[in-house]
């Protein structure tokens, strides 16, 4: 039996910097999609995976991302007294559990990475999942999302497992690349991770796509891991690190993002 993955890290720290100026007052992760913030799609892919408790890592100006997921006491009040009782049911369904949120800082926008180890205290010693939450994916005919799907893998191999996603071979050089290994159809083994290749480099045409699972021995490698491509601390570099001994596992998901 492999430990569950109660928790999950969601960093939310980053400039939106390609989305400006939508997201010079507004965080990138708050932007809508169709209903609601990108961000609340990623809440609810994780919990339709069994995710209990959510560590957001946040950064100066994100203060609504805290709001979004907190009572708004005015609003509720007015809806209450307005009878608008379908609008408020909708609101309070939304509301995670009193404690299963959690909140961090990363003070400079260092990279994923980085603030994937400055959530290591609230996650402790066990395996957890990191959503991006700047995409959001769509399931496939299988009607199950992303982060489910990587669940089901980790359920059967354990270790630590990444969802990827096919693009033509001319795009490979903008992403982290994985290289494949023992192929089980649905997911793999991999062999190799390769951040930003240099064109005509990539070892495969499936990239990382914003899903993980990862142990929690990724953390002390993380804070060893020397700054890489763009000058920020790179997760794939941690994650490199760690698959010296530990085992990864990628997975074709049925959707799209
Ligand atoms: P991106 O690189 O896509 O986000 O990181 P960004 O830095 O906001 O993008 P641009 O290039 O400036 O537009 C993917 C996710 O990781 C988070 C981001 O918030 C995003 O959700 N991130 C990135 C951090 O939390 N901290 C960082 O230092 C970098």
């Amino acid at each position: 039996m492999h430990k569950p993955i109660r928790k999950a890290i969601l960093p939310v720290a980053g400039l939106g910097t390609r989305f400006l100026p939508a997201t010079k007052t507004v965080p990138k992760e708050m932007l809508t999609v169709v209903d609601r913030p990108i961000l609340q799609h990623v809440v609810d892919e994780a919990m339709a995976a069994g995710v209990e408790h959510f560590v957001f890592v946040t950064g100066r100006n994100k203060a609504v991302i805290e709001d979004h997921f907190d009572i708004a006491y005015e609003l509720e009040d007015t809806l209450r007294k307005r009878g608008k009782t379908a609008e408020l049911k909708m609101l309070l369904d939304y509301l995670p559990e009193p404690g299963n949120c959690s909140f961090t800082r990363q003070q400079a926008p260092l990279g994923l990475g980085h603030a994937i180890w400055c959530a290591r205290e609230l996650v402790g010693n066990e395996p957890f999942a990191v959503l991006l939450p700047d995409m959001v994916t769509l399931p496939g005919a299988s009607k199950t999302q992303c982060l489910a799907q990587c669940v089901e893998t980790y359920r059967e191999h354990g270790g630590n497992v990444i969802a990827v996603e096919e693009v033509t071979p001319e795009e490979t050089h903008q992403y982290g690349v994985v290289a494949v290994g023992r192929d089980f159809g649905r997911d793999f083994e991999i062999t190799g991770m390769v951040e930003k290749p240099a064109k005509g480099t990539a070892p495969s045409n499936l990239i990382i796509s914003g899903r993980y699972i990862l142990q929690p021995e990724i953390f002390p490698l993380l804070e060893k891991v020397e700054k890489g491509a763009g000058g920020e601390i790179q997760l794939t570099d941690g994650m490199k690190a760690l698959s010296d001994t530990q085992s990864f596992y990628g997975v074709r998901f049925d959707g799209r993002t």
